[in-house]
């Protein structure tokens, strides 16, 4: 990587994004920042790549350098309508193997190759199978925060915000919900159906707790408690509204609520904050470290070294996209 300086050349260039940024970011860190937002969109061009960054990236990554920004499938769906011979999800690991999956003819990177997920590593393809012989007859929706093996073995895929929709358009009774517990909770909480369960849960949203909630609430008048449904049940019931993080956002666009907080990852609200200045985030700080390795750092070194590139085997890719356009088809 070359040195990048903070000249006056860059610092014109990117003056524009840095307005938008001031409320989230000191301007003491500029110059470290904008030197290497200005080289990466230089690259950006020059290659024909595009940036893909899901909404728990820091904000000078979101607004910095993403071409497209969005929740998990959001980003993948993005990804194939988008005419670019490179595509870099800055996201983790699963959401750049979904991008793959449906982009088999593009070159789909990663900045950094042990970006996970504890969603993602609570189950293996093997699981998946010993589950579906434990249950004969029940059809296995998978959350999208799986890996490409288990999409693989899967029946429909679901996000955040379609899970009930997916089991309710299914015929049987019976249905296993992988990997996410507390989604899968929520979900058997609005529907007759039997959901048979798996252990796995986000080790960030399961650290919010019900009792915090109601702190926040006794504390601000007037407040919206939004929360991502990965969180447990007696978070979701202090909530106002449950959703992915798009939901969430559109949430926030169509209720300009005062005091707003959202109960998910950290740079959520940051990012959020810069798109609607009038609405006060109240912000509490759960970080995904999965997330926070990507930085502006290692999308250079991405873009430079064309690493770490995302590969899938065919048959399994094909598998599994079968299970994501399933859930597609379902309006
Ligand atoms: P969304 O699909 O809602 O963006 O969620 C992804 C995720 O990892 C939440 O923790
Ligand atoms: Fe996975 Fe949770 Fe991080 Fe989302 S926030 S990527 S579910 S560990």
């Amino acid at each position: 990587m070359q040195n990048l300086q903070f000249t006056t050349e860059v610092e014109a260039r990117t003056s524009s994004v840095y307005q938008r940024l001031k409320k989230v970011i000191p301007e003491v860190e500029w110059p470290i920042h904008a030197p290497l937002i200005d080289r990466i969109n230089t690259l950006k061009s020059e290659l024909n790549a595009i940036i893909l960054a899901h909404n728990y990236q820091t904000p000078e990554i979101y607004h910095g350098v993403a071409d497209y920004k969005g929740d998990s499938l959001g980003l993948a769906q993005m990804a194939s309508d988008a005419d670019a011979d490179i595509i870099i999800v800055c996201g983790v690991h699963f959401m750049a193997e979904t991008a793959k999956i449906l982009n088999m003819d593009k070159k789909v990177l990663i900045p950094d190759i042990e970006a996970g997920c504890s969603l993602a590593s609570s189950i293996t393809a093997q699981d998946v199978r010993n589950l579906k012989s434990q249950h004969p007859g029940a059809p296995v929706v998978t959350y999208v925060n799986t890996s490409a093996d288990v999409k693989a073995e899967t029946d429909i895929c679901c996000t955040s915000s379609n899970a009930l929709k997916v089991v309710e358009s299914l015929a049987e009774e019976k249905v296993i919900f992988i990997p996410d517990n507390y989604l899968g909770k929520y979900v058997a909480s609005q529907t007759e159906k039997e959901i048979i369960l798996w252990e796995g849960k986000c080790e960030v949203h399961e650290q919010f707790t019900g009792q915090e909630l109601r702190d926040y609430r006794s504390s601000f008048s007037n407040i919206q408690i939004i929360a991502h449904p990965e969180c447990a049940p007696d978070v979701l019931e202090e909530a106002d509204y449950v959703g992915s993080t798009k939901g969430m956002i559109d949430y926030v666009d169509q209720k300009r609520p005062e005091n707003v907080i959202m109960i998910t990852e950290c740079s959520m609200s940051d990012n959020v904050a810069v798109e609607f200045p009038e609405v006060n985030f109240v912000r509490p700080c759960n970080l995904c470290p999965h997330m926070k390795r990507i930085t502006l750092s290692n999308i250079l070194s991405c873009l430079e070294n064309g690493q770490h590139e995302i590969h899938i085997d065919s048959g399994i890719a094909s598998k599994a996209l079968s299970s994501v356009q399933r859930m597609l088809s379902i309006k």
